[in-house]
């Protein structure tokens, strides 16, 4: 039965597809739901009554846990409101790991307190068995002269040459704003946001499954780091976007031996473990102290470079080179 929807699109409800998979049979889970806001998507409501959405996500949140191997994790993204209660449920059945606060802020519109961040809930199905690796990202430079944004006062001879381990507070990763670079689509997740999710919660070969795909960012992700993907959607028009797109990628996104996260020409994030191998990849100032100003670069552009463009359903998508 699983071989059915591995490395694939199925479009369906998700809940009812779910159900078809046997437990304990995929690495990670990665759900970004519906988020009850009357978003105008192309056949699904998005206004259901508070206590009949919250029984909703309690069906697929439960078949979420079932399938997800003891050794994996289960991530949900939303807005805090709805987190606090898909939270309150995960405590009772899984074991919480961290509430990562993706910073991604809207224009001030005249009102304090205006929603600035979305939540992903990282659970883990076992605390004792769980897969993890730390990660890096690149340090924050000032936009004008580039140097780093951070003062490491007198302790600039610690830094490491990459960046620092990313925190539970993800302020570098930019909704997508430009429609050159959307699908017809009211909420699609930036695809660098589901590769850094995927680097630091499975290995290459690894089942990532995403029961709300949308157009496919999260199989997109799984596919460019060499693991396997099952995606769920209940459009027929998403999933064919989705399948188009995963037609177009390759497993490709990697240095060397070791998967890396691109955005355009830059890697974004990398497992801290491969940075051994890794470095030799880059030109790095012999004093790290010039790290202030001077960022490290790649020897050779090895990037995922998404060129040329194609045109594919009037829009233009991104294909590696
Ligand atoms: C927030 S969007 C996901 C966007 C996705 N992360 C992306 O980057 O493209 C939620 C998606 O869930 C789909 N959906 C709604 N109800 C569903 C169901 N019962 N089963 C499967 N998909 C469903 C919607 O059509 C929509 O595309």
């Amino acid at each position: 039965m699983m071989e059915k929807f591995l490395n694939t699109i199925t479009q369906g409800d998700c809940v009812k597809l779910l159900k078809k998979l046997p437990n304990d049979s995929v690495d990670i889970t990665f759900a970004d739901p519906p988020f009850n806001l009357k978003k105008n998507y192309n056949s699904y409501k998005d206004s259901l009554k508070v206590q009949e959405y919250l029984q909703w996500c309690e069906e697929w949140l439960t078949e979420m846990v079932r399938i997800t191997k003891p050794t994996g994790s289960i991530f949900v993204h939303n807005i805090p409101k709805w987190l606090t209660h898909y939270a309150a449920f995960l405590n009772t059945k899984v074991d919480f790991k961290h509430w990562i606060s993706w910073d991604a802020p809207t224009a001030p519109m005249g009102k304090s307190l205006q929603p600035g961040h979305y939540g992903i809930l990282f659970y883990a199905k076992n605390i004792k068995q769980i897969k993890y690796y730390e990660i890096r990202h690149p340090h924050k430079r000032t936009r004008k002269a580039n140097i780093l944004a951070k003062d490491y006062g007198g302790k600039k001879n610690l830094l490491h040459p990459f960046g620092p381990l990313v925190s539970d507070v993800w302020t570098d990763i930019h909704r997508i704003k430009h429609d050159k670079f959307r699908d017809e689509h009211p909420c699609q997740l930036p695809i660098h946001l589901l590769e850094r999710i995927i680097l630091m919660s499975t290995d290459e070969g690894d089942i990532v499954l995403d029961p709300f795909a949308g157009t496919g960012t999260t199989m997109v992700a799984a596919k460019r780091l060499g693991r396997q993907y099952i995606g769920f959607e209940l459009d027929e028009h998403y999933a064919h976007i989705t399948k188009q797109k995963l037609e177009q990628e390759q497993s490709i996104s990697k240095i060397g031996k070791s998967w890396v996260s691109f955005y355009l020409n830059e890697v974004v994030t990398l497992r801290n473990n491969d940075w051994e191998s890794l470095k030799d990849f880059y030109y790095i100032p012999k004093n790290v102290e010039e790290i202030d100003t001077t960022p490290i670069v790649l020897k050779t552009k090895m990037s995922v470079i998404k060129l040329p463009r194609k045109i594919m359903n009037n829009k233009q998508v991104l294909l590696f080179k």
